[in-house]
Formats: C-alpha cells, sequence, structure tokens
C-alpha cells in the first residue's frame, strides 16, 4: 500500500528530547548490553523524576489516610490528593472538580460507567454503538451489558486505513442509540477520530457518549468542555503516571443521578441499619482507601506535560512519524497498518514482516534493545478488521528519538537476516 508520507517529508520537532531524557532514569539502562530503546508507551509510559519524587515524598514526608485525620500529616495528604484532582480536571479542560472520579484506569472507568449509568438507563432491544477501533476496555463491559439486559451491539467498521467509516456511524446514530462508546484515539494504528463532530451528531440524536481517552489524554490537547461529551475515561500509567492512577470524567448532572459503583467507606454520609445515605460527589464513587499515592503521582506527571505542553508532544511524535513511515514501508516485505499520513494520527505504527510471526519479532528486537508491543493490542476485534492475528507495533512518547527510529529500523534488518525473509 502506498504511504503517502514521503522520505525526506520533515517535521521539525518544539521539543528539547535531550533535556526530557534526563527526567527519566531508566532511559539510561542498558538492555542486553544495548542502550534500551522504548517504544512500547501504548503499553505504558516510563516515568520522570519529577513524578518518583513526588510518590517518595509522600512516603517519606507525610503519609497517612486521607479524609480521615484532623492531624497534619492526614490534612497535607488529603490537601495533596485533591489538589492532584484539580490538576487533572484543569488538564482535561473540566469546569467542576467534583466532576473528576480517581479510578485505577480506563477500564475500571468503563466499568464504573456500565454498571451504574448502564444499567440503570440501557434496557431491552435498545442499542449501544461501538467500533472495531475500541480497546477491550471500551467493549467488553458495554458486550456484557447488552448480554444482561437483553440490548444490542452495533459495531461501525473502518477503511483499509484504518479510519472510522464515518458514513456509516452517521447512519446508525440516525436509527436512534442509548450510548455511543467511542475511542478518541486508537491504540493499535494511532488512528484520531473526528471526536468532536460525532459527540455533537450523537447527542444531538439522543444518545449519551462515553469516549475512551487512554491513548488521547497523554499524546494530544483533551478538553472534555469542548467535545462536549458525558463521559470520559484514561489512565495515568500511558500519560507518565503510576499504573494504578486515572480518571473518570462525567457531567454533573449525570454524576448526581447515577447510583454509586462499589459500597463501603468513605462513600457514604450516614449509616444506619435501615439505610445508607451516599457521600457527596467525587466520593461517592471512590469507595474504600484510595490509591491517593497513585493520585499525586499522576498530579505531578500532569504538572510535567504541562511545562512540556500536550500539543508539542503531539507535534513531537508526528516528526518521529514523519521520519519512520516512509522509512519503514520502503522495506520489502513490511506491511503498515493504519493512517498513511500526519493528519488525525498520533505515534503509533503497527506492522507486520512477511514470514515472521510478530512475536518472534519482539524477541529479535529485544536482543537489539528494542522494545515494543507484538500481539493484538487489546483489539481483537481490529485484528480481525485487519486480516491478522497481531501485528508489531512501535509506539512513541515526548523522550522517543529519531536515532531511537533508526534501532528499530535496524532490529528490522537483523529480524530478517535471521529469518532470512
Ligand atoms: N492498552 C495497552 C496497549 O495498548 C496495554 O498495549
Amino acid at each position: 500500500m502506498a504511504v503517502t508520507v514521503k522520505t525526506g517529508t520533515e517535521v521539525r520537532s518544539p521539543l528539547d528530547v535531550a533535556k526530557i531524557r534526563a527526567d527519566f532514569p531508566i532511559l539510561s539502562r542498558a538492555v542486553n548490553g544495548k542502550p534500551v530503546v522504548y517504544l512500547d508507551n501504548a503499553a505504558t509510559s516510563q516515568k520522570p523524576r519529577q513524578v518518583i519524587g513526588a510518590m517518595r515524598a509522600v512516603f517519606e514526608e507525610y503519609n497517612a489516610n486521607i479524609h480521615r485525620g484532623v492531624y497534619e500529616f492526614s490534612e497535607q495528604t488529603t490537601a495533596a490528593f485533591e489538589g492532584a484532582r484539580a490538576k487533572v480536571a484543569r488538564f482535561i479542560g473540566a469546569h467542576d472538580d467534583r466532576e473528576v472520579i480517581f479510578v485505577r484506569n480506563a477500564t475500571e472507568g468503563v466499568n464504573l460507567v456500565a454498571y451504574t449509568w448502564g444499567r440503570e438507563n440501557i434496557r431491552s432491544g435498545d442499542r449501544i454503538i461501538s467500533t472495531v477501533l475500541e480497546h477491550h476496555s471500551d467493549f467488553v463491559p458495554w458486550q456484557q451489558l447488552a448480554k444482561d439486559v437483553g440490548a444490542q451491539i452495533v459495531m461501525i467498521d473502518v477503511d483499509d486505513d484504518g479510519r472510522l467509516r464515518r458514513e456509516q456511524l452517521s447512519a446508525e446514530i440516525k436509527k436512534g442509540a442509548k450510548l455511543l462508546a467511542i475511542t478518541h484515539t486508537s491504540n493499535g494504528l494511532g488512528t484520531v477520530n473526528p471526536v468532536k463532530e460525532i459527540v455533537a451528531e450523537a447527542r444531538a440524536a439522543g444518545a449519551t457518549v462515553l469516549v475512551d481517552a487512554a491513548q488521547a489524554v497523554p499524546h494530544t490537547p483533551v478538553d472534555v468542555t469542548d467535545l462536549d461529551c458525558d463521559f470520559l475515561v484514561f489512565s495515568g500509567h500511558k500519560m507518565l503516571a503510576p499504573p494504578g492512577s486515572g480518571g473518570v470524567w462525567g457531567r454533573i448532572g449525570l454524576l448526581e443521578r447515577m447510583r454509586p459503583f462499589l459500597f463501603g467507606g468513605d462513600m457514604i454520609s450516614r449509616v444506619t441499619v435501615e439505610k445508607t445515605e451516599w457521600n457527596e460527589l467525587p466520593w461517592k464513587f471512590e469507595a474504600g482507601t484510595s490509591s491517593y499515592v497513585d493520585a499525586i503521582g499522576l498530579g505531578a506527571a500532569v504538572d510535567y506535560l504541562e511545562a512540556v505542553g500536550v500539543a508539542n508532544i503531539h507535534d513531537h511524535e508526528l516528526s518521529l512519524v514523519a521520519y519512520l513511515l516512509p522509512r519503514l514501508s520502503e522495506i520489502p516485505g513490511v506491511e503498515v497498518y493504519g493512517p498513511k499520513t500526519l493528519d488525525d494520527r498520533v505515534g503509533v505504527v503497527s506492522f507486520n514482516i512477511e514470514g515472521i510471526h510478530p512475536h518472534d519479532v519482539a524477541t529479535i528486537f529485544d536482543r537489539e534493545g528494542v522494545c515494543v508491543r507484538a500481539g493484538h493490542h487489546c483489539n481483537q476485534l481490529l485484528m480481525t478488521r485487519l486480516g491478522v492475528a497481531a501485528t508489531t507495533r512501535a509506539s512513541f512518547y515526548l523522550y522517543n528519538t529519531t536515532d531511537e527510529c533508526d534501532a528499530l529500523l535496524g532490529a528490522i534488518d537483523r529480524a530478517k537476516k535471521v529469518f532470512k525473509v
């Protein structure tokens, strides 16, 4: 397939990558005697000293449970936790901190909405629109809900470049749907959907819209007010923060009407034998002791990303795609999947080498110090659509370089020699 980004297409990076790399201790490690080339950022990102330091400071300086103590440590930890919520709210364009609920990851966020709003509002015969670009986290919870209540899942396809079939989506929206659950950005191909116009279309037709922004919030500016969706979920671990951090943003009117997801401590205001009254938002949805250190780490990650500028990170990633994509597709036997232009995409490049299974590719790459993901990327629906069982995926972030793209190209050459293809 022709690649429309030509060799020699130069896109300048706005980032001082050497300065950024100095903040990431892990990037100076060697793997199998080679400098590590970490290109698996869609699976998880590395963490800068600033995030590690903020988390270490909690344990070394003031750790205590949040919302429960009237002593200084507890008040300090609570202030840091709620301060992180305020940072996240600002970062995603929320008007009100109470609209941000801390969860462990985007998967938990989708489940929160599916088990609360979903089971209260979706009934037998209702239609739920999904797409083949969805990560399993934004498909399986809806599939299971549909089975439980007798709702119908309607799937939207992509074209051969991995772009959503807009006319099909519009036609299905027109037929009516209770819910549209759609990814902002594909973790498998890097495709960025025209989410704002899709949300407007779906909401005008009466659908509630949940946006999975796990692959978007770390890589491109996302503003919930501008998108005007109903729910949006994301994971902290893909945006320089620790695993165990993430968020659900929801419209306050919806969140107020929804029942809690999990029951127990901290999510109540009054408990008697007869009944329990719920805490205010957002704590109504945060049962038990929250992963407050992870949330504080997420706040520090937001500080870091804001200082660098997410729009700059996006442009930097595109400069790497502009470098890698044409070189990759000039290699005989390499098939690239997903968008072949720089429009509406992020730095995810999926490919296969004819005659070598992606797991073997990734194993050879590892010997060269190159870390990529090989497999279905939690996107089995997409793999089925592409007609493959798996791909090899390189996914960039703010600290990656064109030298690392060269290392990847060298590793492909090595793999082809080893397998004689
Ligand atoms: N969702 C992660 C990925 O894309 C794990 O690899």
